[in-house]
């Protein structure tokens, strides 16, 4: 009896060859899996062309809406931003694609799990990890990496096999995308110096000139509401991505540390994602006791790293997890943002959870501070200081 294999599939050229390079070098049963976490995809060509690239059964499944709730949540409350810029677009979907090949895996009774990342990146460290963390039985295979074809190579090969791919071998880009954004990497991107070209921004784009105002309510740390309209946080992201990108807000271009140890030029559009962040981090400002948003601050780059090292389904990650829950209690509130061409910013914020107290803060007359109090206060705050001051500076 052929081995049976759930394959991660995109459709796009590294995964298509993945299913003919199974099947034919591999003599095995192929199931594609295609998850949709929001890539704008058309599915039912995709699921015929893993068909005809040799797939024995391809499956679509919809998760758009568990990866909005139980990853990106997660990932807004946390503010993460890897190396303090990027919202970890295709990290976070690795795991959440990870879940769902486990599901299909012991649907379909695979003995393995493959994917079809290259040696070079961190998606094979996510994928790989994940699936050890959550189902450690199964085999895996990574015949992308263990063929290590370039890609003019892999073109060759799928079209010797009669695999149609959609790329041609002069638009090398390498595109992933989710609800929470878009990367593109490869091709004139790979020097760093060379200006992205305007045809890579898909989501990004000026169309709007006039500025808007809107207004995202959040219940604890996520969004509930734009403009007072209920709506589910996978509805949210996906109008900010078209309100906010049509002001051309959202790119990101950086050189990046991958896990692997290589350095690598990456670009990204997330509208939707950065403008979700901005807003949250704000209502914190308001909302959070200065202890524990300092507290918060120090953990949030940790968590972010934790994502894009593959290491989501981790103890550590559980127990972050824990704390930023707790965090999030009175994180409720409006905050309103402003857009205008490549900009996004914040004209103000409520909550009826603030900690924010006009009676102390204001310098008018319905000041309620003790003036009193500093003195002392600043006094004994400095008495260390005016100790050494006196007894050891200058000696
Ligand atoms: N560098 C980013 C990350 O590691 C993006 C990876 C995008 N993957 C791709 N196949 N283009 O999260």
């Amino acid at each position: 009896m052929k081995k049976r294999v759930v394959l991660a599939y995109s459709g796009g050229l590294d995964t298509s060859v993945a299913v003919a390079y199974l099947s034919h070098e591999f003599d095995m049963e192929v199931i594609a899996v295609a998850v949709d976490v929001g890539q704008n995809d058309d599915f039912e060509s995709m699921r015929q062309r893993a068909i005809d690239s040799g797939a024995v059964e391809a499956v679509v499944v919809d998760y758009k809406n568990e990866y909005s709730d139980k990853y990106l949540t997660r990932a807004l409350k946390s503010n993460a931003l890897y190396e303090n810029r990027y919202p970890l677009v295709s990290s976070l979907s690795r795991p959440a694609i990870v879940k769902v090949l486990v599901e299909q895996a012991e649907k379909f009774n695979a003995t393995g799990i493959a994917h079809g990342c290259t040696g070079k990146g961190n998606d094979q460290v996510r994928f790989e990890v994940s699936i050890r963390a959550l189902a450690p039985h199964f085999e895996i295979y990574a015949p992308t990496r263990d063929w290590n074809m370039t890609r003019e190579e892999s073109i060759d090969y799928a079209q010797s096999k009669g695999v149609t791919v959609p790329i041609t071998k002069d638009k090398l880009y390498s595109i992933d995308e989710n609800i929470w954004g878009r990367a593109i990497e490869c091709g004139i991107l790979e020097d760093p110096w060379n200006r992205p070209p305007d045809d890579i921004w898909s989501m990004t784009r000026v169309t709007q000139n006039e500025p808007t105002e809107t207004v995202i309510s959040f219940e604890s740390g996520v969004p509930v509401a734009l403009d007072d309209k209920k709506m589910s946080f996978l509805q949210i992201i996906s109008e900010l991505n078209s309100l906010v990108g049509s002001y051309g807000f959202g790119r990101i271009d950086m050189v990046e540390n991958r896990r692997v140890g290589i350095k690598s030029r990456e670009t990204y559009e997330a509208p939707g994602a950065l403008a979700l962040i901005q807003a949250h981090r704000d209502l914190e400002g308001v909302t959070l006791e200065r202890n524990l948003a300092h507290e918060k601050i120090t953990i949030e780059p940790k968590i972010a790293e934790l994502i894009y090292d593959g290491l989501w389904f981790s103890p550590l990650m559980e127990a972050y997890g824990q704390f930023i829950d707790s965090s999030q209690k009175y994180v409720t509130g409006d905050v309103r943002i402003q857009l205008a061409p490549y900009s996004c910013s914040i004209n103000g914020r409520k909550s009826p959870y603030s900690l924010y107290d006009y009676n102390l803060a204001t310098y008018d007359a319905t000041d309620s501070f003790n003036h009193s109090d500093a003195e002392g206060f600043v006094k004994l705050w400095g008495l260390g200081i005016s100790t050494w001051a006196q007894k050891q500076k200058g000696v």
